[in-house]
């Protein structure tokens, strides 16, 4: 299907064999926002890491879909540049990397051939903005890719990554963790001043950040399953009874 990504009854178990996600469907197109929730240890970021292609996880059944190709056996950096974007629930540091260079790296590898690439001047221009809406220090770029980061930095930097590489489908696994209230706004009014429609996959622990931004579909994940999907309504229910109800039905 055109402008969207489809995931197809996928099952996910980790290199040794360990069985994580057992069936998961999902649609997301593209102007729409989904939010998964969950407890601890429901499968979250397995399926965030399985969707972007992480080694460590073997995908044995099922399909993912990014407009109409199916990209499930593809590397991260294939479905990097068809455009999914994944925003990690602990970014690692890495050392003697520069943030700003990897930054500009990144969004010249994903540019397809033929697009002019970014100039260190031109990508400085295209980065000032961003970076000053999510209250970036200005030296933030010169130093190394998270050393030293407070957490809510990480967090930012995968947001400004996110808009940098304008993906088509982004995946933000907790980009809500360990933020201040103030770091929260600035994260999510830098997501809703994407100026182009693009879908997003928004995983969340608590509800805190869907008060900032408003999710369309709201769905359950709990012990490797979609156990319930709803309204941005389903939400508020969670907050008030919690999870527990959903796991003893498994
Ligand atoms: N690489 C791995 N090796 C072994 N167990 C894992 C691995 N990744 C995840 N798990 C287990 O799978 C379950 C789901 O984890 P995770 O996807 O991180 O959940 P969530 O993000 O919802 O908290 C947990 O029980 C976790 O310990
Ligand atoms: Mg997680």
């Amino acid at each position: 299907m055109k402008n969207s990504l489809v995931i197809t009854n996928l099952y996910v178990e980790t290199k040794d064999g360990k069985k994580i996600l057992s069936g998961v469907s999902l649609t997301v197109k593209k102007g729409e926002i989904h939010a998964i929730m969950g407890p601890n240890g429901g499968g979250k970021s397995t399926l965030a890491q399985a969707l972007m292609g992480h080694p460590g996880y073997l995908i044995t059944n099922g399909k993912i879909e990014l407009n109409g190709t199916n990209i499930t056996p593809l590397t991260p950096d294939k479905k990097a540049k068809l455009g999914l974007f994944l925003g990690f629930q602990y970014p690692v540091e890495v050392t003697g990397v520069n943030f700003g260079s990897f930054l500009r790296m990144a969004i010249n590898e994903n540019k397809k051939s033929g697009e002019k690439k970014l100039s260190p001047i031109a990508f400085r221009n295209e980065l000032s903005e961003s970076a000053k809406e999510l209250k970036f220090r200005d030296d933030i770029t010169k130093r190394s890719l998270n050393e030293g980061f407070s957490g809510g930095e990480k967090k930012k930097a995968e947001i400004l990554q996110m808009v940098l590489l304008h993906p088509e489908f982004a995946i933000l696994d907790e980009p809500d963790s360990g933020l201040d209230v103030d770091a929260l706004r600035y994260i999510a009014n830098t997501i809703q001043n994407i100026n182009y429609k693009f879908g997003l996959l928004l995983i969340t622990h608590y509800q805190r950040l869907l008060h900032y931004i408003k999710p369309d579909f709201v769905h359950i994940l709990v012990k490797g399953k979609i156990v319930k999907s709803g309204s941005a309504k389903l939400a508020e229910e969670v907050e008030k009874s919690g999870y527990e109800k959903y796991a003893s039905n498994l």
